[in-house]
């Protein structure tokens, strides 16, 4: 049977500077619901990539004093090593600079002017370079960019203006009729608002900005960046190119992710771009929050960043992935703090997985020469595992990650009662076969236990969760594993010999 197919994205941060932790923060929400999707059997196509074009970029590689082609092609390196360390698995990786990306830019540019969507006029007003963002004199607060608090440049020049004022109705009436297209609703409302004000008509074009896709109708006038990098989301699977397949396959996108500053970008004018292209609209447009530090977003622009390699040394990826997505509310605004890391880390991470794993597999070496018990089936832990399997999904699905992340926990925390309440350190010192044979079976039980909330954690947990299987003798990529296929209790099979003991997650001092 074909396999349904799931096409996930994030947004192509820019490559004006090294990425940031809230920059990952977007990629590792992206993963655990693309890894989730792949677990459930489903075919996925997960993007990200790079934005490099703008007069941002353009600064930054003149302040470096190198060329922009060369200056992007440095940070797209460190992006790309990022997204490895951070255990991203997206499927693609597109950049704006790509002649490909660039050709179907232009076809989109002559389709938009061809449907009579795209005029030449006089643009004069506010561009704020770090945001990339035409701003009107109401918009400013106190002369400054309202997003970033940056000085604004006054820009006047010819421009090609998209006629987006004349898609608000339909605008408002694909996510009226849509209510779930822009997730959370609080998000879906604020769009709402705006639309409801009014639209105007936006520039697609600069002259004064030459690193940018060349207008191929107008010579000397340059792409608006967002214009360019949004259609990543297409260009990426080929749209109008001689290679349509990946396009006929996964469009339209089953979520985009986004933080909440670019809403506007992909609720309001991504739509109406493909509205005019006559291409059908992504089903969810999913916003998260910002992480801060204490009370600040991180910002590039503004210089307030969390290191992604000082804090990979400092806490190790999957800490840091569970951190993430446990403490911050999905949505909301969450603060990446020292103190509520390591207690989180030290309870969830080092005291509850941690010693399961560590006590059971250091029992079955002593006990039974590290070979895994004969199979038992388990009345209690397999009705458990039947509702939390069922329960996971449905907190996928509204993007709970830490209810998911707490159901699990129970059936970990049910494993170590267990263990309390069997004793098998007095087990193994009885005579009596019926203790023998308890011990064994407990002993089982618990293995399976953590095989299978080890399956559940692969989204959050992916090179823990591989290492806890191999600790637990099984040989099998974590890639390769599917929840209904594997996830059944019992699939574990006795007599395994157990692989080498490791400490998963050693403590963390406070200080
Ligand atoms: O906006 N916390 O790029 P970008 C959480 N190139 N998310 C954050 C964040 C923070 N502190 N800071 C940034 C752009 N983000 C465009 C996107 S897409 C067609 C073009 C998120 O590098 C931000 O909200 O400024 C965005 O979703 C992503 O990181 C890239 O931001």
């Amino acid at each position: 049977m074909d396999k349904e197919k799931f096409y996930i994205t994030t947004a192509i941060p820019y490559m004006n500077a090294k990425l940031h932790l809230g920059q990952i923060y977007e990629f590792i929400l992206a993963d655990v619901v693309a890894r989730f999707n792949r677990l459930s059997g489903k075919d996925i196509f997960f993007l990200t990539g790079a934005d490099e074009h703008g007069q941002k970029i353009n600064k930054s590689a003149e302040e470096r004093g190198v060329a922009p082609q060369e200056y992007v092609d440095e940070m797209v390196k460190d992006m790309k090593r990022l997204l490895k360390l951070y255990s991203i698995s997206n499927d693609s990786y597109i950049r704006t600079t790509d002649k490909k990306h660039e050709k179907i830019v232009q076809n989109i540019l002559i389709k938009l002017k061809d449907n009579g969507d795209l005029y030449k006029s006089t643009y004069e007003g506010e561009y704020c370079v770090p945001c990339e963002t035409f701003l009107l004199d109401s918009q400013l607060v106190d002369g400054k960019c309202p997003q970033c608090n940056r000085e604004v440049e006054l820009v006047k020049e010819e421009n090609y203006f998209f006629k987006l004022s004349e898609y608000k109705d339909r605008l408002i009436k694909h996510i009226e009729t849509n209510p779930d297209f822009v997730i959370p609703e609080t998000r879906k409302n604020e769009v709402l608002g705006v639309l409801k004000q009014g639209l105007k008509d936006i520039s697609v074009s600069r002259t004064a900005v030459k690193w940018g896709v060349p207008i191929p109708f107008d010579s000397g006038h340059y792409c608006y960046v967002w214009v360019d990098a949004l259609i990543n989301y297409i260009s990426a699977l080929g749209y109008s190119s001689d290679d349509t397949g990946l396009f006929n396959r996964y469009w339209p996108a089953d979520q985009h992710h986004i933080g909440k500053d670019i809403l506007k970008f992909h609720a309001i004018i991504w739509p109406a771009m493909l509205m005019s292209l006559g291409v059908e609209l992504p089903k969810h447009i999913v916003v998260h929050g910002w992480l801060l530090m204490g009370e600040e977003k991180l910002s590039k622009s503004k210089g307030i960043t969390l290191d992604p390699d000082e804090q990979l040394d400092r806490y190790g990826v999957d800490g840091i992935r569970y951190f993430l997505v446990r403490e911050v509310s999905f949505g909301q605004d969450g603060s990446f703090t020292h103190q509520a890391f390591v207690r989180r880390y030290n309870s969830d991470l080092s005291n509850d997985i941690g010693n399961l794993v560590s006590r059971t597999l250091a029992m079955i070496d002593k006990y039974r020469n590290g070979i895994i018990p004969e199979k038992v089936s388990s009345p209690v832990f397999e009705k458990k595992w039947a509702k939390i399997k069922g329960e996971v999904i449905k907190h996928i699905g509204d993007f709970k990650f830490s209810d998911y992340l707490i159901k699990v926990w129970e059936f970990i925390n049910m494993a170590n009662k267990y263990i309390e309440d069997n004793q098998p350190w007095s087990l193994v010192k009885s005579e009596s076969e019926d203790d023998r044979k308890r011990l064994d079976a407990v002993l089982y039980e618990v293995a399976e236990v953590i095989r299978l909330s080890a399956i559940l954690l692969i989204p959050f947990m992916p090179s823990i969760c591989q290492k806890i299987f191999s600790q637990l003798g099984i040989s099998e990529d974590i890639d390769e594993i599917i929840v209904d296929k594997d996830g059944v209790w019992g699939k574990f099979e006795g007599g395994t010999k157990i692989g080498k003991r490791e400490i998963l997650f050693p403590r963390v001092d406070e200080k």
